[in-house]
This record gives structure tokens, C-alpha cells and sequence, in this order.
């Protein structure tokens, strides 16, 4: 949810500003801006409406040779996007880039109006304006104006400030919201995602909550709002380029669906005996006895990870008969005076490690005692920092916003974590086996669907491109792959999509069932098989448009489009079929001629509640 980057040292900034920018512009991207020091009191600061894109063509008319300057990519909060709403904001010599929510911004507002003539809607101008109140015009240094500014803010931020009187420095803080210091050849690197910094530097300081630095080419001091020094720890940066770029396809999008069979090799590398069936994970750390004492699971996540959590929770229980399992939303759960049950762990699911809401529940959990452990893709996230134990899902970076790999390998991930409670729990291995030996062969069944799949389904798209709604259908195991199915479809597609379990049909959306819709049912061959033929016959009794994805053979009732699946898989095949829901959502936005990567009014990772 919008992106930083700052620059200072013997380069251009502007060149690292921008190129910074495109890399984080998936945080975040109706709104930017720059600004650059010249060391003799001039500042040229840029922004535009829009894409990062409008603003490379304004620093190519306003090109300078500056060598320090901040950015940002913006997901409007307060305010429309727009270039006075954009970042950076600007008070007496003080520039300031912020991630986040000043939630008491408007008492503070109201104190500064005499000082500051405000001119954009923003929470962040605000703290610009506060930060120059203490800095009187380079009377103190510019951290201390930060800090005293930062004791009187609630809310969460990442931020990044410069000043004209002091062009050698920049000052950074969070609390909420990431911020990476980037260490490099004479020269320091800021980013609120250390994808920026990748291809600059391998060594990186990720800022803890309350911490602020000042920087300089060479230096970096790092403190907390206490004023006490932090001696802070320097981390390699794991990412490389190729990790971070296209690779020949046309979108990230379908690069990451494409990349599933080797990102979920990389989930399960280490972790499978596929002789002795059984798995290994090391990263949550809990012994067999905390293992098997285990009554109850609570999974947490957003969006796709929430999804990941429900699918999860239907196969856990199928072979962990004495625990309950509690898949929640986090946005919900944070409000909610849920009970907490005895010998509860909760598993904390999120690709980003940075969404607020799940940061929250994991917080309210810990402060329980609830043993937290994070199903998480990003290495150092805030979240994969916070968690008792945890176990990386190793995906490799997710760049377009609608997740993807993520999904597949998170789901996957917290069945491990499952075999392994009920393995500590005596669960006989005849009965976890299968299961086993299914999760290993995934990543071949997964190629082999997407050798032969996107061809078939990017012509269904072309079909359906012109309805307006769907519904998405599943039962049991099938239903979370409904709700992956159709938020992937709504988001990137603008179709309207809805997800019910298939037996809900009479209780209400059936009477939806008219030509401007179309009902995407997943119908694996299973013990619900037949309950499931009997609600698609009741939407083809009333003239439904019904597109039925399956793996069962004689499968034949007169619907509109089947997609048949052959697969040797019997326990995972949603799985395979919330690839098919990938594939149809990415193509039918390309044949719509939408942005696959960046939809609208969207970011990838939600930092702000
Ligand atoms: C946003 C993204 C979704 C993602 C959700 C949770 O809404 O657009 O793709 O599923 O956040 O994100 P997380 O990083 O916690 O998995």
C-alpha cells in the first residue's frame, strides 16, 4: 500500500528514484511524485495523477544531476488521487514521503492551520507541517523535529524526509509500516519493500517499529523515539532480478500461475519424506508435546490467504479428527470477543507479511498466549518478525495483485502444518500417506494441467468476456476454490462474481439465474459428486449458462462449457481447478483489454486498516 524510496549518494537520484518507483508501483498507483536537492538550497519536486510511467516523462523534461531525493507511489487514503494529494508534501524547506494513517490528523490540522496553509486533503501533509513546527527553519536537526513530531502522532507510518538546509541526510522512521535502509557503495538506499533495492545492494537494515534514522551516503544512526541507540542488524537481501522481472510473458500475472510447479517445489523443498511419509517442518517450532495437545486451530488472513485458510481447514479436518478449526477474516476477527479455547494455535496467513489487519489479530492473539505461527511468503515482513515460529511459503516475489502461487503454495503449506499435528497426534500414516503422496506429486500434476490448459481456457474467455455476473459454485473441498474463483474474476475483470456452496442454490441465488449470468461450477469427482450434478440440473432447468470444470470422466449433462481435467490426483484436484479459475480470470481481462497487474482502486498489500 503505497511505496517510499529515497536516494542519497554519488549517483543520479532521480534515475533511482524512478526506477525504484516502477518496481513498487504494484503497492500502489494512482498517484506520484519525487523530489530532488541540488545542495544549494533548490528542490525540484515532481508529481502527476497516475502512473509512474506520466511521471518518468515529467523527470525527462525536468531532468537534474541531484544526488539526494525521496519518492513515492500513492494508494489513496485521504483525499482523491490526484497531484496535489500526491506525495511528496512540502512544509517552509521540509519535504516528507508516508505509508500509512495519521489518525489524529484532524485535532493536529486544526493546531497547525495557523502555521501552515494546507493545501491538499492528506493526513500526511499534516505531519510535514508538524515535523516543520519543531524544526523551526534549521534550527534543530531534522531527526529531532521528526521525533518530536512522530510523540505526538497515533496511527501507523512509514516515512521518509528530507530538507533543502540539510541536503546530505535523509530521515526515516516506522511504526506499522515497512521501511528498509539499503546499504550500498557510498551511497544509501531507502524503500518501503526491499524489491527496490534489488540489483542496488544486498545488504539491508529493515527498521523496526519506533525506530527513526537519519542517513547519510556513508552513515547511517539509528535510534528510537526514546532517543536510545539501536545497534541494528544488517541482512543479505535474497531476491534476484529475475525474480522481480516479466521473463518473457506479457504480464506478472502469468508468469506467477505459470510459475506454480516450481514455486510449490520450493514449498515443499526439506519438508517431505515421501519413503516414510512424513513431513518436517522446522520453522514453527513447537515440539510433538505442543503438537499434540493442540484442540484448536485459528487461521487468520485477507482475501486470498483467508481463502487459502478455508481450504486448508476442510482437509485438516479430514484427517485431524480432534481439533476444531476456525478460519477467520482478520478484518472481522480483530473486532469480534471471540473465545479463545484452551490449547489454541493460530496460524498467521499472509504473502505480503504486512497487511494490518492480520498484523492486528496476530498481535491481540500473542497478547493472549496464543502460539502464533505464519504461513508467509515474504522473508523479514513485519509479520514473519513477529510470530512465535513460522514456516516460509518460499514462493518467490508475488507482483501482480491478484495473488496467485501465493494461494497454491499457502494452502498447501498449512496442510503440511496439519499432517504434522496429526503425525504428533498418533493419526495412523495409512491414512495421512495418500494425503502425502498427493502434496509431492502436486507440482508435476500442476505442469502437466498447465501444459495443456491456458490454450482451452483463454477460448472459454473469450465466450464469457461479455457477461456482467457470475457465480461461482463448489461444495465441500470445491467451495473455497468457488471463493478464490470468483474474487480472482471480480477483481482483475470487473466482473461481478459471487461465490455460494453449490448446495445453498435454493436459498436464495437461483433466483439470479437469467442470460446476463453465468455459473462456473467445480465439480470434483468426490463423495458430494452427485449432490453437486443434482444443483447444476436445477440451473440448467431454468436456461443457466453453466461452464462446469471436473475430472470425472462420463461426466455428459447438456451444459454450456466443460473444462475436463486429467489428472491422476483424487484428494487435490481443486487445486488443480483454482488454476483453470486463474487462467480464466487472467484471460478474459486480457480479451477486455484491462490492466492484469494493477487493477483498479487496488494495491497488493494493504498496510492500512
Ligand atoms: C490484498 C491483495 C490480495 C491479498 C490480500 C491479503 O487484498 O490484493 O491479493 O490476498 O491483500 O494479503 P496478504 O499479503 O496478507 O496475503
Amino acid at each position: 500500500m503505497c511505496g517510499i524510496v529515497g536516494y542519497v549518494g554519488n549517483k543520479n537520484a532521480q534515475d533511482f528514484l524512478i526506477s525504484g518507483l516502477k518496481r513498487l508501483e504494484y503497492r500502489g498507483y494512482d498517484s506520484a511524485g519525487i523530489v530532488t536537492l541540488n545542495g544549494k538550497g533548490r528542490a525540484t519536486l515532481l508529481k502527476v495523477k497516475g502512473k509512474i510511467s506520466g511521471l518518468e516523462t515529467k523527470v525527462a523534461k525536468n531532468k537534474t544531476t541531484d544526488k539526494i531525493g525521496i519518492g513515492h507511489t500513492r494508494w489513496a487514503t485521504h483525499g482523491e488521487p490526484s497531484e496535489l494529494n500526491a506525495h511528496p508534501h512540502k512544509s517552509g524547506k521540509i519535504y516528507l514521503v508516508h505509508n500509512g494513517i495519521i489518525e489524529n490528523y484532524k485535532e493536529l490540522k486544526a493546531k497547525l492551520k495557523s502555521s501552515h496553509k494546507f493545501v491538499s486533503e492528506t493526513d500526511t501533509e499534516v505531519l510535514v507541517a508538524l515535523v516543520n513546527h519543531f524544526y523551526s527553519d534549521g534550527k534543530y536537526p531534522l531527526s529531532n523535529a521528526v521525533v518530536q513530531a512522530l510523540k505526538l502522532v497515533h496511527g501507523t507510518y512509514g516515512i521518509a524526509v528530507v530538507s533543502e538546509l540539510n541536503p546530505n541526510e535523509i530521515v526515516v522512521a516506522r511504526s506499522g509500516s515497512p521501511l528498509v535502509i539499503g546499504i550500498g557503495n557510498n551511497e544509501t538506499l531507502i524503500a518501503s519493500d526491499a524489491s527496490a533495492l534489488v540489483g542496488h545492494t544486498k545488504k539491508a537494515i529493515y527498521l523496526n517499529d519506533g525506530e527513526v534514522a537519519t542517513v547519510t551516503a556513508d552513515s547511517i544512526e539509528i535510534k528510537t523515539l526514546n532517543s536510545q541507540p539501536v545497534s541494528a542488524k544488517v541482512e543479505a537481501i535474497q531476491t534476484d532480478l529475475s525474480a522481480i522481472q516479466k521473463g518473457g510473458y506479457d504480464h506478472f500475472l502469468l508468469k506467477e500461475i505459470m510459475e506454480q510447479p516450481s514455486s510449490l517445489t520450493e514449498t515443499l523443498r526439506g519438508r517431505i519424506n515421501r519413503e516414510e511419509h512424513l513431513v518436517h517442518l522446522g520453522g514453527p517450532k513447537l515440539s510433538d508435546e505442543e503438537l499434540k495437545s493442540i484442540k484448536h486451530l485459528i487461521i487468520v488472513g485477507c482475501g486470498t490467504a483467508y481463502h487459502a485458510g478455508v481450504l486448508a481447514s476442510y482437509y485438516i479436518e479430514q484427517f485431524t479428527p480432534d481439533i476444531s478449526i476456525e478460519p477467520v477474516m482478520a478484518s472481522e476477527y480483530r473486532y469480534r470477543h471471540a473465545h479463545v479455547p484452551e490449547n489454541s494455535v493460530a496460524l498467521i496467513v499472509s504473502q505480503s507479511g504486512e497487511t494490518a489487519d492480520t498484523l492486528a489479530c496476530l498481535r491481540d492473539l500473542k497478547a493472549q498466549g496464543v502460539k502464533t505461527i505464519g504461513i508467509i511468503n515474504a522473508i523479514g515482513s513485519t509479520i514473519a518478525r513477529e510470530v512465535d515460529g513460522g514456516t516460509y511459503i518460499h514462493a518467490g516475489p508475488e507482483i501482480s495483485v491478484a495473488s496467485t502461487k501465493a494461494f497454491t503454495s499457502q494452502a498447501v503449506a498449512m496442510i503440511m502444518f496439519g499432517l504434522t499435528v496429526a503425525e504428533a497426534k498418533g493419526v495412523k500414516n495409512s491414512l495421512l500417506a495418500p494425503y502425502i503422496d498427493e502434496i509431492a506429486n502436486l507440482p508435476k500434476a500442476i505442469e502437466k494441467l498447465l501444459k495443456n490448459a491456458p490454450e482451452s481456457v483463454k477460448n472459454l474467455a473469450k465466450r464469457y468476456k461479455k457477461y456482467d455476473h457470475a457465480i461461482f459454485l463448489g461444495r465441500d473441498v470445491a467451495y473455497p476454490i468457488a471463493l478464490e474463483g470468483a474474487l480472482k474474476l471480480k477483481e482483475i475483470s470487473y466482473i461481478d462474481a459471487n461465490a455460494y456452496p453449490a448446495g445453498e442454490l435454493k436459498h436464495g441465488p437461483l433466483a439470479l439465474v437469467d442470460d446476463r449470468f453465468f455459473e462456473f461450477v467445480f465439480l470434483p469427482e468426490n463423495n458430494l459428486y452427485d449432490k453437486t450434478v443434482s444443483g447444476i440440473q436445477e440451473v440448467l432447468a431454468r436456461g443457466g449458462h453453466v461452464i462446469v470444470i471436473t475430472d470425472a470422466d462420463d461426466f455428459s449433462l447438456p451444459v454450456e462449457s466443460v473444462v475436463k481435467i486429467t489428472t491422476k490426483m483424487k484428494i487435490f484436484t481443486p487445486i488443480l481447478m483454482n488454476l483453470v479459475a486463474q487462467l480464466f480470470a487472467y484471460y478474459i481481462t486480457v480479451a477486455k483489454n484491462y490492466n492484469v497487474d494493477q487493477p483498479r482502486n487496488l494495491a497488493k498489500s494493504v498496510t492500512v486498516e
